[in-house]
């Protein structure tokens, strides 16, 4: 699929299809996620893949009750490795791990979307419940749960702020 197509036609998807998503897909997305932009090359950021039902429900009460999440056939939970970052002290904590999470999920979800696929980043959730439910260490920090299926709702695109909301030509 063209990246402009994929990037314009991409929509958050929070209704799935009961047909199971193909490991081989999933693999060939997280690949092209580990292909972002990461600070000093550090790649601050791992994703957790699960299929386990229980822990899909868990990851919902987590989520403060975002039920689609349990319909999902697979669930990726995008981390922050701060480990991995600590080159950078407290600003490769703070900012570049979150930074290089993000650079790496938009690059997964629209590999999922050019697969068929669809998704929602759910950002709305309870951190320290789901460091529990994914047994997560201290240098570990959640910051996407990604609930992955066939789409089975097709939205229309969501309201789209106009350029000159956004572009700030020299100065703000
Ligand atoms: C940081 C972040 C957190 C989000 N959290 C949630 C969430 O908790 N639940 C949800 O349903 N959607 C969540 N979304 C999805 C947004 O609602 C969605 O991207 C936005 O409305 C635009 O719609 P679109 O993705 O279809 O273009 C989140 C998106 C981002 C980037």
């Amino acid at each position: 699929m063209e990246l402009d197509k994929a990037i314009t036609e991409r929509r958050s998807i929070r209704s799935y299809t009961s047909k199971d998503v193909p490991q081989k897909l999933i693999d060939e997305a997280l690949e092209l996620a580990s292909w972002a932009p990461s600070a000093g090359n550090l790649q601050s950021r791992d994703f957790i893949v699960i299929r386990n039902q229980q822990t899909k429900d868990d990851l919902v009460v987590a989520a403060l009750g975002q039920e689609f999440i349990a319909q999902a056939p697979v669930v990726i939970v995008a981390i922050a490795n701060l480990e991995r970052v600590a080159h950078y002290a407290d600003r490769g904590k703070e900012l570049y791990a979150i930074q290089d999470s993000a650079a790496a999920v938009q690059n997964l979800m629209l590999a999922l979307h050019a697969r068929g696929l669809g998704t929602v980043w759910v950002g709305a959730f309870d951190e320290k419940e789901a460091r529990r439910v994914l047994g997560l260490p201290a240098h570990a920090k959640p910051v996407a749960i990604l609930p992955i299926g066939y789409p089975a709702e097709h939205p229309e695109p969501r309201m789209h702020l106009p350029p000159e909301e956004y572009i700030h030509l020299e100065e703000w």
